[in-house]
């Protein structure tokens, strides 16, 4: 990818356009161990050999937070009137976007990139990619509800939900409450409160502990994120190539 100096730097967090331009005015900066460069310098990311006071800056395109969402902001890029996922993380990149949607009262793992190729792949109803909620809900919930569940749900005449692992974790006879984990293998508008108002139950709580690969990070309290790390990252990719060499194999 061939792009400026400045955004060169910008993008790997060593300031703003206007800090990173004052510091290869003070030549800190070098190119290939070439000090007389400017803002508008173009670099070959691959290629080219970047310095900031003889240190080496490596050139990342992408960047993937988790996110543990908490309630009350949406899962979009913009929004005029709420507060968004993306105003949460302290990033100089500018093409953030969530992966997929999760409700504005739901909490829970969202991963936030700018690789739209993995993201498509990872949204695509036919990647099927694993999603698992934890969920309170109205009622006592047992077998009936699990092999509905298994056996996949019509909801609203239009949603077909594909079989989905409903497991019992509790029941609060006082609130008459249970607590659930559900893996689903799509990811349809409101799909698990849906689901549940389809066996007469309703979603009071509801966050998502896993997708595909990778699992909330337990550390990271509502509201704070982090870098995947470079095993996490290897893994959504690993789940891509699967995909890749299943269709080398089909011819
Ligand atoms: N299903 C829902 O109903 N809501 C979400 O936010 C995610 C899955």
């Amino acid at each position: 990818m061939i792009i400026r100096l400045d955004k060169y730097l910008a993008d790997m967090q060593i300031g703003t356009r206007k800090e990173v331009k004052e510091l290869i005015k003070k030549g800190r900066i070098t190119v290939n161990n070439e000090k007389s460069v400017s803002s508008d310098t173009k670099i070959d990311t691959e290629r080219d050999i970047i310095m900031m006071d003889s240190e080496i800056i490596t050139y990342s395109e992408f960047e993937y937070y988790m996110l543990n969402k908490p309630a009350g902001v949406v899962s979009a890029s913009n929004d005029p009137k709420n507060k968004t996922v993306i105003n949460l993380i302290k990033s100089k990149r500018k093409d953030l976007f969530p992966v997929g949607r999760l409700d504005k009262d739901t909490e829970g793992l969202l991963l936030v990139t700018n690789d739209g190729e993995l993201a498509h792949f990872l949204l695509a109803p036919k990647s099927h990619v694993d999603k698992t909620y934890y969920a309170v809900v109205k009622g006592l919930i047992g077998e009936n509800e699990i092999n509905k569940f298994k056996d996949g749900l019509v909801v609203d005449n239009e949603l077909t939900a594909l079989p989905a692992q409903l497991e019992i974790t509790g029941y609060d006879n006082v609130k008459d409450e249970s607590s659930v984990e559900v893996t689903i293998h799509e990811g349809k508008f409101h799909q698990i409160k849906r689901m549940f108002e389809a066996v007469g139950s309703s979603v009071l709580y509801l966050k998502r502990i896993s997708f595909g690969p990778l699992k909330l990070d337990n550390s990271l309290s509502k509201g704070q994120y982090r870098l995947l790390t470079d095993r996490e990252i290897q893994q959504l990719k690993m789940l891509r190539n699967g995909e890749h060499n299943e269709k080398i194999c089909q011819g």
